[in-house]
């Protein structure tokens, strides 16, 4: 039989397996179990206890690894703390030459982690092999560039100290790259945990890290699971915890952090809308499909899990799909021709199937991909269920699997309505032939990255993060390297010691004092003067203790009420950069022109001398000036990431802002804070000064008469506590700024936690004249990365 022809006329494939000998051997070479990497050594867990690492490809055992106690991750963080002077002091060129040494050292052993990282975690070689590991080279080249760079591009940020990490399984190698590359280029030292699913990689690159001469301590590995996990978040010795993987951990970690002072990134789930348009290139689109739900059997968090299509072109499009999934191929992940590995662990397959029944019984169609699935390990097929209604648990919930959920819509407005209609908001992907369309649904779309005719494209130039629930923070480029850098502002000088009591909130209002009453300041919502909810309202004191005025005791009903006025306002993002800064400009010349009358009641407030509170209200004037000048140049960005790509990263406003005003500095305070928000394009809801509400209830007037249409500034008096807690529980506001002692930060963070909200506490006294910047309009905004290829 000519077997040659055979296969010429049938075009089956063969095996194409890749070599995993010497894989096994450093696997042999480790059977007694591996060890945490502390200090620059491979070092005996303190309490002997180990777990199986297994193949999820064929259910065999790979290794034994130790599982982190208290002791192992006490001796890790001091070791971090230990080497963090030198490290962050050392210039950045020599930091960079290590950061380029683990570069070139991954690319030395590339085949050798891919073919590891394919046995741990069970995804196709062709991935690891052409993805993954070449994506960890490029990290670590990326950021030794900036290590170089910091001192000239980050002038006078510092490093943080110690990063707490924390990875998933789903790309082991590249999560460690992209947490440990930027925190050690910003001059940080770090402990990180990989997954327990998937910790050898990790372990692999502590013997990278102590081949190039490392010095000790500055990459700590402790291996262990959630438990392990949870005593690296809690440990007194972290300042910054980075974590990557579910919402629910994600979630516990933001309490657990809460009032701490530990900064915090959070890399979350997501649920990507696949957006596909009746204009665009169909087959294209098919193949971007089975690069967004089958990369990585789907274990992918910006995975395109919600393919939306135009309903005049569905049924061709599934047809298309449908065929494509046919050609798939299931399999040995270490075949070279395999499409779709194996799925992490029995857990996570099981999660699998558990919600595919479930989708089933909420009547979605699901059709699997008919090709054969090997007997042993970990295996589900590429899945299409169509008919899948929105509120169904196939379109809400994150599969974490090969598992594509299909709805259609008739209208570009739907379209959107349905891709933000999830509490996620990690990526989408926007197919269409008309680029005005294409960008216009990449605007409105709320994610961290919109790729345009393309999906699932990283690039260590590029931000990459979410909206909403899928988390807060960036990494990779420019705006992921400032999550390790503490910026310049601080309190370089104490405020002066505020002299009235700083919660005279009596629950009724008392009687008039004398003539200082004139009235009593009501709220400012949507743009007109509003009663409490309360009906009450409470006196504003003087440092003698005199009342110098009524204000309103606001409540949840009426923060409730100006959030809903701030969401109404969102014609104020859309507005033009320039509109802004007019209005703002009008809105300095206002407040100067006033600057008499402010500075009295400044005075009359805080018992601050006359020149004082003329300079205070001076600065105020300054600082409009100054947010007015920024409101159209705070730019985006265009990232240098793959050729035939543009990148652009863009500086959106959060939506509605949450601002809980320092109790001192009543003028200068609200503005610092008011001000940057607003210019970037963002509604806020302010809660000034409890003690001292009169210098914010005298702007209303001010934003009446300098045309800040109504909604975008609402202001609600009272009890910072309660109101503060208010805006960090509801879902309506996007981003909180809070500065108060350090238990309204711990209310305000541990209450975020329900939406995951972004938040910035701040601890007062500051030297609020010094508080102005950059850094306020970072924290104005969220950057999106819109990518978009080019060229036939
Ligand atoms: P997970 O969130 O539990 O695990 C991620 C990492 O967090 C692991 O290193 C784990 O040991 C650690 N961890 C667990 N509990 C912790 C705690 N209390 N404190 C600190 N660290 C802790 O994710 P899991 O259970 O492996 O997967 C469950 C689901 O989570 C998946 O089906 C998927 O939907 C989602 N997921 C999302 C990822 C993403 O990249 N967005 C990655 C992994 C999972």
């Amino acid at each position: 039989m000519n077997k040659i022809a055979e296969i010429l006329a049938t075009m089956e494939y063969g095996p194409a397996p890749e070599a995993s000998d010497v894989v096994r051997a450093w696997l042999a070479g480790h059977k007694d179990g591996f060890k945490h990497f502390i200090a620059g050594k491979f070092t005996a867990p303190a309490e002997k206890i180990v777990f199986d690492v297994f193949n999820p490809s064929d259910g065999s055992t790979l290794a034994k690894v130790a599982q982190g106690s208290k002791k192992d991750v006490d001796a890790a963080v001091k070791a971090a703390r230990a080497t963090f002077k030198s490290w962050s002091k050392l210039p950045g060129e020599e930091r960079a030459r290590h950061l380029y040494a683990l570069a070139r050292h991954v690319q030395k052993r590339e085949r050798f982690l891919a073919v590891l990282e394919t046995m741990d975690n069970g995804k196709p070689i062709r991935e690891t092999r052409d993805i993954d590991i070449p994506l960890v080279a490029r990290h670590f080249y990326h950021h030794a560039g900036w290590a170089a760079l910091i001192e000239s591009e980050f002038p006078h940020h510092r490093a943080l100290g110690v990063a707490g990490q924390i990875i998933p399984w789903n790309f082991p190698l590249l999560m460690l790259a992209w947490k440990i590359a930027p925190a050690l280029a910003a001059g940080n030292t770090v402990v990180l945990k990989p997954a327990e699913f998937t910790p050898l990689t990790a372990l692999a690159f502590a013997e990278i890290c102590a081949e190039v001469g490392l010095p000790a301590g500055v990459v700590n590995i402790v291996t262990g699971d959630g438990e392990t996990g949870a005593l690296i978040v809690d440990h007194p010795g972290i300042d910054k915890i980075a974590f990557t993987g579910s919402t629910e951990v994600g979630r516990k970690i933001r309490i657990a952090t809460a009032g701490t002072g530990k900064k915090l990134s959070l890399e979350l789930g997501g649920k990507s809308p696949f957006i596909v348009f009746e204009d665009s290139d169909l087959d294209g689109a098919v193949e971007g499909v089975v690069d967004a739900i089958w990369f990585n059997q789907g274990q992918v968090c910006c995975a395109g899990s919600r393919l939306l299509v135009a309903e005049s072109i569905a049924e061709r499009m599934y047809a298309k799909l449908r065929a494509r999934m046919e050609t798939l191929r299931t399999g040995d992940p270490l075949d070279k021709s395999i499409d779709v590995g194996a799925i992490v662990a029995p857990v996570q397959l099981e999660r699998i199937k558990r919600l595919v029944e479930a989708g089933e019984r909420e009547g979605a169609k699901i059709w699997r991909a008919p090709g054969p699935l090997p007997e042993r390990g970990c295996f589900y097929p590429p899945t299409l269920a169509t008919e899948v209604e929105p509120a169904s648990i196939l379109a809400r919930e994150e599969i974490f699997g090969p598992v594509l959920a299909a709805m259609t819509f008739r209208t570009p407005d739907e379209a959107i309505a349905l891709a933000n209609n999830s509490r996620y908001g990690l990526a989408a992907s926007v197919w269409t032939e008309n680029v005005n369309r294409a960008f216009e649904v990449a605007a409105k779309i709320k994610a961290g990255v919109v790729w345009i005719n393309s999906t699932n494209l990283f690039d260590a130039a590029s931000g990459f993060g979410g909206y909403r629930e899928s988390g807060f923070g960036r990494e990779g480029g420019r705006e992921g390297l400032a999550e390790y850098l503490v910026a310049p502002a601080g309190p370089s000088k104490p405020a002066k010691a505020v002299k009235a009591p700083l919660s005279a909130l009596p629950g009724r209002a008392p009687a008039p004092d004398g003539d200082a009453i004139d009235r009593t300041a009501k709220l400012y919502v949507g743009g007109k003067q509003a009663r409490p909810d309360s009906g009450y309202c409470y006196a504003a004191l003087d440092p003698e203790g005199k009342v110098v005025g009524l204000a309103g005791l606001g409540n949840r009903k009426d923060v409730r009420n100006a959030v809903e006025a701030a969401a109404k306002a969102s014609s104020w993002g859309a507005a033009t950069a320039h509109n802004r800064a007019q209005v703002l400009y009008y809105l300095a010349e206002n407040l100067e022109s006033r600057a008499e009358e402010f500075a009295a009641r400044l005075a009359a407030q805080t018992g601050a001398h006359a020149r004082e509170a003329r300079a205070e209200v001076e600065t105020a004037v300054r600082r409009a000036f100054y947010y007015a000048g920024f409101a159209d140049k705070y730019d985006g960005a265009v990232h240098a990431t793959k050729t035939r790509f543009v990148t652009l990263a863009m500086n959106e406003p959060w939506g509605v802002m949450g601002i809980v005003c320092p109790d001192e500095a009543p003028l200068i305070g609200f503005v610092s804070l008011v001000l940057p928000a607003i210019a970037m394009g963002n509604a806020v809801v302010v809660v000034p000064s409890a003690s001292h509400p009169l210098s914010a209830t005298d702007f209303y007037s001010l934003l009446d008469t300098s045309d800040v249409p109504a909604g975008v500034v609402n202001i609600v008096t009272g009890e910072a506590a309660t109101l503060a807690k208010t805006l960090a529980e509801h879902d309506g506001v996007d981003a909180l700024w809070c500065v108060g002692p350090r238990e309204l930060a711990k209310t305000v963070e541990a209450a975020s936690a329900a939406n995951l909200k972004a938040t910035w506490t701040r601890l007062p006294p500051r030297d609020w004249a010094e508080e102005q910047g950059r850094e306020y309009l970072r924290r104005a905004t969220q950057v999106k990365n819109i990518w978009t290829p080019y060229g036939e």
